[in-house]
């Protein structure tokens, strides 16, 4: 890293994350730290210009109160205190009140610490390249590439950093949407000439889940028949050591650093083989969503992935309710590409978070070409949202929806009526699982 650095000390603060961001958004990179770090280990890391001491409320963290080392005042860092308990914070020789919270910072970053604007996607990426050609020597990386964004960035990162001595997988599961598989092949085989070695595993996925209904045990059976068909393909492989991974900054700070809770737990399917005793690559560690897809974008991919709306890692088998059939994932694949392909016509692509379709495992009696018939219902939700934790409903044009119901009608194979879901997250969660 060459850029310079504003440390955050987290005493417990819900708001450590947002001042980070702020930080970076101003050109500046910042990362939070445990309170307790040592003198020593701050002087170890790379161009650190001023410290900012970010406290929960009165520092109390599950009852006990806590406080910076008092060596760390002595580091010959700039040092500054913010949060409501800034007054509590030992010989802080900055603090700020909330009212004028953005130029005190700017004021602190630029003015006391002196800290230089080099925070930028042109220059992590070129730092990265250096750190992992440094790292991997003339070793070789394995990486399992869903198409998601984080592993569609690692991949391309990877690819500059190391070209060929990277092998990516990419496991269909058969569960994946519309032309997702043969977009990892056009991007990563076609253009950017990767290593990629395609598994199209759907058949064994889908007979490991044949009658299974339960949620929890189909994300059970996705998950451990990922880990088993990447397993499988690693061991093809002669002379791997190391594995990249999508790690980014949020799946850092949210897994709970000693001060801050656990917000949630990582639910991918995926996960580490472990007797293959990999050494991790991670060069996202560091960013957040954001930074990821402006760095994806700096590396040529395309909008389309970068921007790729949130997908479950277990794909269309969270949608396909109750157990999977061939022909109600067909369904579901087919309505969701009408939906996406309509949402984007009307331009809804840019402005709702995500939307999706659901087909339910029950019928309906319908009537076809005078006939009756007895078919599945598709259901489309569409949802807006800052974090995922809570949700409300778009409201759809009437016209648009019309259109879409009309399509998925004619287009769609066993399937006779469309539902729109009103219901907000909660009580409803997104997935309808
Ligand atoms: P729920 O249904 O809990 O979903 O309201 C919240 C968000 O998480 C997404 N989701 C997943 N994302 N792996 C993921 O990366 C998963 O296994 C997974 N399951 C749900 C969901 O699409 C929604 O955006």
């Amino acid at each position: 890293m060459k850029q310079d650095m504003i440390v955050i000390l987290d005493l417990g603060s819900t708001e450590n994350t947002k001042l980070a961001r702020d930080i970076r958004e101003m050109g500046v990179y910042s990362e939070i730290y445990p309170h307790d770090i040592t003198a020593s280990e701050l002087k170890e890391l790379p161009n650190v210009k001023g410290i900012i001491i970010n406290g929960g409320p009165n520092n109390v963290v599950d009852g006990s109160p806590i406080d910076v080392r008092p060596e760390l005042y002595e580091a010959g860092y700039p040092v500054m205190a913010a949060g409501h308990n800034a007054a509590a914070c030992e010989r802080s020789i900055h603090s700020w009140d909330e009212a004028d919270s953005d130029q005190v910072l700017r004021s602190f970053v630029f003015d006391t610490c002196k800290a230089q604007p080099n925070w930028n996607m042109k220059n992590f990426i070129s730092d990265q390249v250096e750190l992992i050609r440094q790292q991997v020597g003339d070793k070789k990386v394995l990486l399992a590439l869903s198409g998601g964004v984080d592993s569609s960035v690692v991949a391309a990162l990877l690819i500059k950093a190391i070209g060929k001595q990277l092998t990516c997988v990419h496991v269909n599961h058969g569960l994946m949407r519309k032309g997702e598989s043969e977009s990892v092949i056009d991007v990563f085989k076609n253009q950017m000439d990767a290593n990629l070695v395609y598994v199209d595993a759907a058949d064994r996925f889908l007979g490991k889940l044949a009658g299974v209904a339960d949620p929890e045990q189909k994300r059970k059976i996705i998950g451990a028949e990922f880990i088993c068909v990447f397993e499988e393909e690693a061991r093809k492989l002669e002379g791997i050591e190391f594995l990249a991974q999508g790690t980014i900054y949020p799946d850092i700070v949210e897994s709970g650093t000693k001060t801050a809770k656990v917000v949630k737990s990582h639910h991918n399917v995926g996960g580490l083989p472990e007797d293959l005793n990999f050494t991790l690559v991670e060069p996202l560690r560091q960013l957040f969503k954001d930074e990821v897809r402006a760095c994806g974008l700096e590396l040529g991919l395309p909008h389309s992935m970068v921007y790729r709306q949130p997908f479950p890692g277990p794909g269309l088998g969270v949608r396909c309710l109750g157990a999977i059939t061939r022909e109600r994932l067909e369904a579901v694949r087919e309505s969701d590409a009408i939906l996406r392909e309509e949402f984007a016509n009307a331009g809804l692509d840019k402005t709702v978070w995500q939307y999706f379709t659901i087909v339910p495992d029950f019928k309906s009696v319908g009537v076809r070409d005078n006939a009756r018939c007895f078919d599945y219902p598709v259901i489309i939700r569409a949802v807006n949202t800052v974090d995922a934790m809570t949700a409300s409903i778009e409201r759809i044009d009437y016209d648009v929806l019309q259109r879409i119901t009309d399509r998925i009608l004619k287009e769609v194979k066993n399937v006779n009526r469309v539902c729109y879901d009103l219901s907000p997250k909660p009580t409803a969660t997104i997935e309808w699982e």
